[in-house]
């Protein structure tokens, strides 16, 4: 499987400016914001969405100074995001290491989170750029809407599958949307292209959350760096245990319903769960969705001409579902 740097390549002056600035946006003389931003940025991901917001502008033409700022509003608004997850969802290892409400509880990760995500939009103005501002601004009802929406399903053990779409639209494909629409917005697009990649953004965010989700039934903590069957745990019944449970005769899913509904979340419950989701084809089921996401992904980039980059965005996505971590 090619690597994310092959990928990276068409846009690699890209990411050089982007490292620059990304760095200098965790400074600050606070002691303990200087100490713990200092942790976070030590602990970068697999910077996805900025790859995206570089490809889809420089698909539509000259990146610029705006899209640099764009790409790095965006990585810091999903650091955040990130950060508040782990409170949400009590868990305790990120990236490969203890996360930040692991190492400094919660009063400091709320606000470190919030610290960033005001730095995220603080960085966004520079863009000097109202479609992109009213995007990203927008962006955080979102994601708040889709974590809630998530907390709602999981009390009511919601099995309706255009209930759990509509939630990773919401919590993930959103951000990836904006992601992509952004970056054709900064270079100046023309609304057709800036719609294309909108939607090409969210399909790609909609693969990238079925993917995480299987990771939680048959990855290992090492393998991914943070806790697996943990959705489970939190009660939230993922694409593949959404498909046992609604394709599994009554008999057959009596044990496992009695388990959520009494949230009896016991290690061994749990591991039951997951087996049940397998051997029902759940994970076979969340990857053929994956491939008619992909399908329909491709579709959306038909207007732009065959070139590295409209290449490179397809195998941004081809990554997405191969990927094992
Ligand atoms: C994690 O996103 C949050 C989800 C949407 C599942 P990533 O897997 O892109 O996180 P990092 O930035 O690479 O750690
Ligand atoms: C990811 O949700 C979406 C957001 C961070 C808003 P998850 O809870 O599934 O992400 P991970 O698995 O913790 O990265
Ligand atoms: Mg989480
Ligand atoms: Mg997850």
């Amino acid at each position: 499987m090619i690597s994310i740097e092959q990928i990276k390549e068409p846009v690699r002056e890209e990411f050089m400016q982007f490292d620059q600035s990304f760095k200098k946006a965790f400074e600050s003389k606070n002691e303990i914001l200087s100490i713990v931003n200092n942790y976070i940025y030590g602990n970068k991901g697999k910077q996805i969405r900025p790859l995206l917001t570089f490809l889809s502008a420089k698909i539509c033409g000259k990146t610029t100074e705006s899209t640099i700022n764009t790409a790095i509003a965006l990585e810091l608004l999903h650091t955040a995001s990130l950060i508040h997850d782990d409170i949400v969802d009590d868990t305790y290892e990120r990236r490969g290491k203890e996360s930040v409400n692991a190492l400094w509880k919660n009063k400091i990760a709320v606000l470190v989170g919030d610290y960033l995500l005001s730095q995220s939009l603080h960085i966004a103005v520079k863009t000097r750029k109202i479609d992109i501002l009213d995007k990203i601004t927008y962006l955080g009802k979102e994601l708040s809407d889709g974590e809630l929406l998530q907390i709602s399903n999981a009390k009511n053990i919601m099995t309706k599958e255009d209930k759990y779409l509509e939630v990773i639209q919401k919590k993930t494909a959103a951000l990836f949307s904006i992601c992509t629409s952004c970056g054709a917005i900064s270079v100046d697009a023309n609304k057709e292209q800036i719609e294309k990649l909108n939607e090409f953004g969210k399909i790609y965010g909609m693969c990238f959350q079925i993917k995480d989700d299987i990771f939680d039934y048959i990855s290992t903590e090492k393998e991914i760096g943070k806790p697996v069957g943990n959705d489970i745990r939190e009660g939230k019944i993922t694409l593949p245990l959404l498909y046992a449970l609604n394709t599994a005769k009554e008999s057959e899913k009596e044990e496992y319903t009695d388990i959520l509904r009494k949230k009896e979340f016991t290690k061994e419950n749990v591991e039951k769960l997951i087996n049940f989701a397998i051997e029902k084809g759940g994970i076979e089921y969340a990857k053929k969705r994956m491939d008619d996401f992909q399908q329909e992904a491709a579709k959306t980039l038909e207007i732009f001409e065959d070139n590295i980059l409209k290449k490179h965005l397809l195998l941004t996505l081809q990554h997405t579902i191969e990927r094992n971590k």
